[in-house]
């Protein structure tokens, strides 16, 4: 079997077209376009790179977009002052502080200060309660595991009935959420991580096969049952030399040419998951924007 290639990006700029059309009938509505903050920490060249695609995306979907850049010296009381402001600021729906923050700073206290109604990451403790009551329509939810479902849905329906689903990974932005999302589309759910016991058995289990771990291609194709869905949400930098000296690419958690000789589809790395992240930050800002002027 040839796994079929899932298209992120294909389905992403179907998601965009949706999230445009509504940021434009919600600027007719109130006369203000949906608000989106990007708090960037420190210099970290990653998280530079995902917040100046998140501005760029932000305006695009005709959003006002605000990008707020600190040192990496800022103290915890400046970060916190500046979430204050955002909260209050009414053109402001959603916000978002782009982790990981610099040592010293207490993400728990950060994330715990945005205001849940503004919270697009869907981290704050009150967005994490709703999705885990199995009341995510009233929750933000976080954007990999909500991008990531929809993809699987491409291929699968939205009932996931009698399906056995292995999540690897237990990261709160990731491993945890979207177990709690295959719950609620009824698949049985094991989440498995970095120090589970005959991972590779557990694996072979799998119907559907959530690859979330971090570990460039861990995941070989022989882990994978024929005819399995797999969603690799890895995003790994490897060295390169075949492609010259310093080089570097990128692969995601799964080893892509052994499992698609295997799985029925696979999400690819780059352009699978990463452009679906995106996309449902820019769609949870209208969804916020939306519910605050409901
Ligand atoms: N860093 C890596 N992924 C994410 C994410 O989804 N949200 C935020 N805020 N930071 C991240």
């Amino acid at each position: 079997m040839t796994a079929r290639i899932i298209d992120g990006k294909a389905v992403a700029a179907v998601v965009l077209d949706k999230v445009r059309l509504a940021s434009a009938a919600f600027k007719d509505k109130t006369g203000r376009p949906p608000g989106l903050a990007v708090v960037l920490v420190g210099e970290d060249p990653a998280s530079q790179v995902y917040v100046r695609n998140k501005g760029r995306e932000a305006e695009a979907a005709g959003f006002r977009s605000e990008q707020h850049t600190l040192p990496v010296s800022v103290s915890e009381a400046e970060v916190l002052a500046l979430v204050g402001k955002l909260n209050a600021d009414p053109g402001i729906d959603g916000i978002l502080v782009q982790l990981p923050l610099p040592k010293g700073i207490d993400t728990e206290r950060v994330l715990l200060a945005i205001d849940p109604a503004k919270d697009v990451d869907g981290f704050h403790p009150i967005n994490v309660g709703l999705l885990n009551a199995g009341a995510a329509d009233k929750a933000l939810v976080p954007c990999t595991p909500a991008g990531s479902m929809i993809l699987l849905e491409s291929v699968t329906g939205s009932s996931l009935a009698g399906k056995h689903a292995v999540v690897v990974g237990r990261s709160n932005i990731v491993g945890k959420p979207v177990a709690q999302l295959l719950l609620q589309r009824d698949a049985t759910v094991t989440i498995a991580h970095s120090k589970t016991a005959n991972l590779a058995e557990i694996c072979r289990t799998a119907d559907v096969l959530v690859a979330a771990v971090g570990r460039p291609e861990m995941i070989r194709g022989s882990w994978v049952k024929p005819g399995a869905v797999v969603i690799d949400v890895g995003v790994n930098r490897i060295p390169a030399p075949e492609r010259g000296e310093g080089k570097t690419r990128l692969v995601g958690d799964v080893a892509t040419a052994e499992a698609m000789d295997v799985a029925s589809a696979i999400t690819p790395v780059p352009g699978g998951v990463g452009p679906m992240t995106i996309a449902l930050l820019m769609a949870n800002t209208v969804t916020a924007a939306s519910l605050r002027e409901g």
